[in-house]
């Protein structure tokens, strides 16, 4: 299937996306991750990480390319953290036609308390919470050993500017898929498997 997973910043969607690409077997494609692994990349808007510590967007050419090459093989995908406006999604829209789009919907005062609370592996990327999803040795990684670190985005004050940016930019995007007829909304509020669980059962319905 080709999945859209949407949703504020700390709604889940790479925690699920695991979840999809492993259930389907397919690629799990994320911006975040991907300019994250190239933020001193120069571009002629000056590096990735100027934006993304600031909270802000990295402009649309940066990450329209990075999606249209690694769209660019195989079959299915689930897509993690972009589109992100609605010039993106159009972009995407002349490249790949999606089965569903799944809006993780979370509260505001979940989703600061997920991102200051998030913990990444330095070295694989795996995903952990002090209190909800705690590793099994205080910072350190169970899949590879690696040094648990905290993003250097997920301080109150750039969490607060993402959900801003949420708002403005994402929101209206989100309408332009709900009058597509394309948008399914997902409870983000539960616990992992109770929010898998429902994702599940809304994708195999689409499929
Ligand atoms: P990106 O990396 O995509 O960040 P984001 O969208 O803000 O999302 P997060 O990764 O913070 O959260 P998530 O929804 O994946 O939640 P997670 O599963 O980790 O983007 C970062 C930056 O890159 C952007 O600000 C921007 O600068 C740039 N960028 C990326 N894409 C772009 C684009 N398309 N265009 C322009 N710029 C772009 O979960 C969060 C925490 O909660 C974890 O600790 C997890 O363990 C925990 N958790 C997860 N689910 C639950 C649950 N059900 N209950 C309790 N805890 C949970
Ligand atoms: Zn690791």
């Amino acid at each position: 299937p080709n999945v859209l997973l949407l949703g504020p910043p700390g709604a889940g969607k790479g925690t699920q996306s695991v979840n999809v690409a492993e259930e389907y077997d397919v690629p799990h494609i994320t911006t975040g991750d991907a300019l994250r692994a190239n933020k001193d990349m120069e571009t002629e808007y000056g590096t990735p990480r100027e934006f993304m510590e600031a909270g802000e967007l990295v402009p649309d050419p940066v990450v329209n390319e990075i999606v249209a090459e690694a769209l660019s093989g195989g079959e299915g995908y689930v897509l993690d953290g972009y589109p992100r406006n609605t010039e993106q999604a159009e972009y995407l829209a002349d490249i790949t036609a999606l089965d569903v789009v799944c809006l993780l919907a979370v509260s505001e005062s979940e989703i600061i308390k997920r991102l200051t609370g998030r913990r990444v592996c330095k070295e694989c990327g795996a995903n952990y919470h002090v209190e909800f999803n705690p590793p099994k040795e205080e910072g350190v990684c169970d899949e590879c050993g690696g040094e648990l670190i905290q993003r250097k985005d997920d301080t109150e004050d750039t969490v607060k500017e993402r959900i801003r940016v949420y708002h403005e930019s994402t929101e209206p995007m989100v309408e332009y898929y709900r009058e597509a007829g394309v948008l399914e909304e997902i409870d983000g509020d539960g616990t992992p498997e109770e929010v898998w669980a429902e994702l599940r059962e809304t994708i195999d319905a689409a499929i």
